[in-house]
């Protein structure tokens, strides 16, 4: 892009607005040398157990070492499998690999974006141990249900909230509704941290004491190796730097669902289909994501106006050449394989301004013209 008008993203605008603080986090770890795990990690943990509701945060270094961690301490291994979704960051898939266990894929409900429930008891069988629905995009899945079919064949389940943070279900904060849930502080998050990091919560004692001890080398103390861990701690200065950025989150999810709320009223009569908040819920927008049948038309337009966008995401995990072994061929998840061909995500963060997305609206505008009969779902 020759000239870009209008960023996806713009972390320094966030850091320039909390400057002061953060450096001062900083120059606190600096003093302390506490360049790992340490007091800010654990003043984090606290605050953040505080934010989702639950009793236990356990700090690591990034959201896919807390999903594998959180399958590890829930006892899933060779033999087992996890029930999840195919349109999902690669990283929900992958941990399941990682754990040894086989992913089994169900479609997504293509309005909320996030696993149909309805889909999943079919997909239960005697070898499956969990359900892991991803809270895709900011939107938390439809637990009620979802929790409900777990508890009956007894399994566990385990939230993806790596794009949810402060996202809720009928009044819950998620992170505290399933058995444990993982977040992702990865720079381009609703709270992200100024490098990796990563976080389980979770209510449950056992399964914490579990994951801090997996995070660190197994160890119940120094040099005693009593599981067979990992080194996934969290950096002192990702705690910090959380620390602050978490007291400002809610109201930068205010100011993200502020400019959502003016791109959905600016191209309500275009021909997209604009994300939708589901009854169930308070959608954090980590992402704002257009439907459109001609995704790339737009997209290509907008570029060439100097608005980036991104795809999240152009292939189902299942259609991915390096999990072409799980076995499933193109067809076996059509809303999956629907969303993936037409999701575009327009620039959004909380700092964007009424001036940015305006403009953006009106080239998304004259890129797809004035709405017709609505995108198909099917
Ligand atoms: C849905 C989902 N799950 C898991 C992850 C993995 O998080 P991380 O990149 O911190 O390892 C991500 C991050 O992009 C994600 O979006």
């Amino acid at each position: 892009m020759a000239n870009v008008k209008v960023p996806y993203l713009d972390l320094k605008a966030q850091y320039l607005s909390i400057k002061p603080e953060i450096d001062a986090a900083i120059a606190r770890v600096l003093d302390s040398c506490q360049f790992v795990l340490g007091s800010e990690v654990a003043g984090f943990e606290h605050d953040f157990a505080a934010y989702s509701g639950t009793t236990e945060c356990i700090a690591l270094n990034s959201g896919t070492s807390a999903l594998h961690l959180a399958l590890l301490a829930a006892g899933i291994g060779p033999g087992d499998e996890v029930i999840t979704v195919p349109f999902t960051f690669v990283a929900s898939v992958a941990a399941i690999l990682y754990a040894n266990a086989k992913p089994v894929l169900v479609d997504i409900d293509p309005a909320s974006f996030t696993i149909d429930p309805s889909a999943i008891e079919a997909a239960i069988t005697p070898r499956t141990k969990a359900i892991l629905p991803v809270h895709l995009y900011g939107q938390a899945a439809d637990m009620d249900p979802i929790m409900e079919i777990a508890r009956r064949r007894r399994l566990v389940v385990i939230e993806d909230a790596a794009q949810a943070h402060g996202a809720k279900y009928k009044g819950r904060p998620v992170g505290s509704i399933g058995d444990m849930a993982c977040f992702s502080f990865y720079p381009g998050k609703n709270l992200g941290a100024y490098g990796e990091g990563g976080a389980v919560t979770t209510n449950n004692a056992e399964y914490a004491r579990t994951v801090r001890m997996l995070r660190d080398w197994g160890q119940d103390r120094k040099y005693h190796h009593v599981l067979r861990g990992y080194n996934y701690r969290m950096e002192g200065f990702q705690g910090a730097i959380l620390r602050v950025k978490l007291k400002h989150l809610e109201k930068w999810t205010e100011g993200r669902r502020a400019v959502v709320k003016q791109y959905n009223e600016l191209l309500a009569d275009c021909e997209v289909e604009t994300p939708k908040e589901m009854s169930w819920g308070r959608h954090v927008y980590h992402v704002y994501t257009l439907r459109t049948s001609d995704r790339d038309g737009l997209q290509a337009t907008l570029t060439a106006e100097g608005i980036q966008t991104g795809i999240h995401y152009p292939v189902p995990v299942h259609l991915q050449p390096a999990y072409a072994d799980l076995a499933y061929g193109p067809g076996t998840f059509p809303h999956a394989e629907d969303a993936a061909n037409q999701v575009l995500s327009l620039p959004l963060y909380p700092e964007l301004s009424s001036q940015a997305i305006a403009q953006v609206a009106d080239v998304a505008r004259k890129s797809v013209g004035s709405k017709a009969p609505s995108v198909s779902h099917a």
